[in-house]
């Protein structure tokens, strides 16, 4: 397979009747797997995006000479889809994603979508593929709207062309196991005044260097810090800590991306009679916190089992109780339609 991760369906979709794909959903990992149809719009330089449409899922031309190819001048977002006890389908916070992109458009200096138009073609997407939608409790359907600069350009400039495709894919967990991250010295994920607050393909692979050298060290990730050493994020997810009863993670200003999961824990934490602090935390703040969790659209809330940190090793507490299991239980309840949604967080399809 060319992409890590890639499972074959088991049976060619269009051979299949019925509710649901003929995969086996007891082993979902978070790989692609291959759906039924992706939405496609374009757009040239300084127009609207006009009407997209819905075409079977497969491979796309593109221009040698676009802007994404050449100068990276692309964005892309990720959402999830569950499927509830009852069989409705439930979209997380589709609107905020369509928002992030149209901060992350100002910033590569692309069209976005409006948020109508990206909310629309997640919907398309998720209804056209629908049988691919996990059964309760086996997954979720992952949702990636990509936007780029597919128009031709040499000098660098923007491009004259912008496309926005969405595709879907059933994914189970993101991270399996133990979580044991390493405190990241040498290498850094994003720079003031650089793109790491948005959600720019460019600040994804930077990070595979720093995640392969942790793995051959046996760790599972790691944990960036900024040049004065205060925590940022972990490579594709935020960081809270917990201590007492407060709740820290850094601000995002800039350099750490505003995640959806991220702002809703903050969100609801309250409810557990929590207060969610968002301040600059050295580094060696590591070494009080009960609790380490990490967020993320992929990962939903995950507890770290331990920090490595020049050489010393931090453990934390993990599991039933704990703070990250009962915020775990909160947003996956609410995102699956178990725990009744008092915020007006999801979109029924
Ligand atoms: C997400 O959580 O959606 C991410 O962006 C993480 C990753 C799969 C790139």
């Amino acid at each position: 397979a060319e992409v890590e991760g890639y499972n074959e369906p088991s049976v060619n979709s269009s051979h299949v009747n019925g509710e649901y794909a003929k995969i086996n959903w007891d082993v979902l990992g978070f790989g692609l797997i291959p759906t039924d149809y992706m939405y496609i719009m374009n757009c040239s330089k300084d127009q609207h995006f006009s009407q997209g449409t819905l075409t079977p899922f497969g491979k796309i031309e593109v221009n040698p000479s676009s802007g994404i190819l050449n100068y990276g001048q692309g964005l892309f977002e990720g959402l999830k889809a569950h499927r509830t006890a009852n069989g409705r389908i439930l979209l997380f916070r589709p609107e905020e994603n369509a928002m992030r992109m149209k901060v992350g458009a100002k910033r590569m200096c692309m069209q976005a979508p409006t948020v109508e138009q990206f909310v629309n073609a997640v919907k398309q997407t998720v209804h056209s593929n629908k049988r691919w939608v996990p059964p309760p409790g086996k997954g979720a359907m992952y949702i990636r709207p990509l936007l780029m600069g597919s128009g031709p350009v040499l000098g660098v400039a923007p491009a004259s062309e912008y496309t926005f495709i969405t595709y879907a894919s059933p994914v189970g967990n993101y991270h399996k196991g133990v979580l044991n991250l390493i405190v990241e010295e040498k290498f850094r994920r994003a720079i003031p005044g650089g793109t790491g607050g948005v959600k720019a393909v460019t600040n994804y692979a930077i990070i595979y260097k720093p995640i392969a050298e942790a793995k051959a060290k046996g760790f599972t990730d790691v944990l960036f810090l900024n040049a004065e050493k205060y925590i940022e994020e972990v490579s594709t997810t935020n960081i809270f800590l917990v201590k007492g009863n407060e709740i820290l993670t850094p601000p995002t200003s800039g350099t750490i991306l505003p995640g959806i999961t991220r702002k809703s824990i903050i969100e609801i934490t309250h409810v557990l009679g929590y207060q969610v602090k968002e301040r600059a935390i050295p580094v060696g703040e590591l070494f009080d916190a009960e609790e380490v969790f990490c967020t993320g659209t992929a990962v939903g809330v995950n507890s770290v089992n331990s920090i490595t940190y020049q050489d010393t090793r931090i453990a934390y507490k993990r599991g039933a109780g704990t703070v990250g299991q009962k915020l775990y239980e909160m947003l996956t309840g609410i995102q699956t339609g178990r725990i009744e949604d008092k915020m007006g967080w999801t979109v029924e399809l």
